[in-house]
């Protein structure tokens, strides 16, 4: 795993966009694997930017997105298919079939689950994977204890992260049970990985991430140890208790995008 480390929140946004954008140059047929929260939203809005001043050739993109809150409709105003629809599909114009979302209202979520990982393979794959980090390790909605063999699912959430979310929420009982999400196999089979952490709130579960060298299934995150092309990008906050970051480990190396 490679660390950047960077002042705040606007530099981690700003490098990630340049990140994206780097890949899009180098494939415009490339396949982004994309997550939602706090998180991506500086790097969305630092990408819509960049791509109109550049010009950047989106019409081949194809994005899939990690997850969707089970009992949403794509309308719903605290959906994840909204949310992308706001932050970056709409302003880079791009077509409703170029991007991709797990349905949260699907009559037989197994059978949506299974039709999203046949649609991932069907092109190849995910080029570049964006993903978040919860407090408790989750990545996608992968909740601490779930296989690392697992594919998209059905995924019941942690109190502790639907207390997280009810920030989006009027009240947190709004907050669904469930979300119906790429697996950590699913998301270890995209051929590099961009995780991003912000703030404090994140210090602990970046700490376990770096400093820790096991793999547990109760700790979601630690899985991304086996993937060989994962950039960690976090600002000061979120590595306020790592002890030592910036250097990447020697034996792994960045995939140069
Ligand atoms: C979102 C997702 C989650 C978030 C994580 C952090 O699609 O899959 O893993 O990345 O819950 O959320 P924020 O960024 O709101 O702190």
């Amino acid at each position: 795993m490679q660390v950047i480390r960077v002042k705040n929140y606007n530099e981690m946004s700003e490098k990630a966009a340049d990140m994206l954008a780097a890949q899009v140059k180098s494939k415009s047929d490339s396949v982004l694997g994309l997550a939602t929260g706090g998180t991506p939203e500086g790097t969305y809005k630092a990408f819509v930017q960049k791509a109109l001043q550049e010009n950047l050739s989106l019409s081949e993109l194809t994005t899939f997105n990690l997850d969707e809150y089970v009992g949403l409709s794509p309308q719903h105003p605290k959906s994840y298919h909204l949310y992308m629809k706001n932050h970056l599909f709409q302003p880079l114009a791009l077509q409703p079939s170029q991007t991709n979302l797990p349905r949260g209202n699907a009559p037989h979520l197994e059978k949506e689950a299974e039709r999203y990982e046949r649609m991932i393979k069907e092109v190849g794959g995910i080029d570049l994977q964006l993903l978040g980090i919860g407090e408790n390790g989750h990545i996608g909605f992968n909740e601490p204890g779930t296989s690392f063999t697992s594919r998209t699912h059905i995924e019941k959430l942690n109190p502790t992260t639907r207390e997280a979310n009810a920030r989006y929420f009027e009240n947190k009982e709004d907050v669904p049970e469930h979300a119906i999400t790429m697996g950590i196999s699913s998301i270890l089979d995209s051929r590099s990985i961009l995780l991003l952490a912000s703030g404090e709130r994140k210090k602990e579960a970046v700490k376990r991430l770096l400093e820790d060298e096991n793999t547990r299934e109760d700790f979601p995150a630690s899985s991304l140890k086996n993937h060989p092309y994962v950039t960690i990008i976090a600002d000061e906050h979120a590595l306020a208790v790592v002890s030592k970051t910036d250097e990447p480990s020697e034996k792994d190396e960045a995939k140069p995008l």
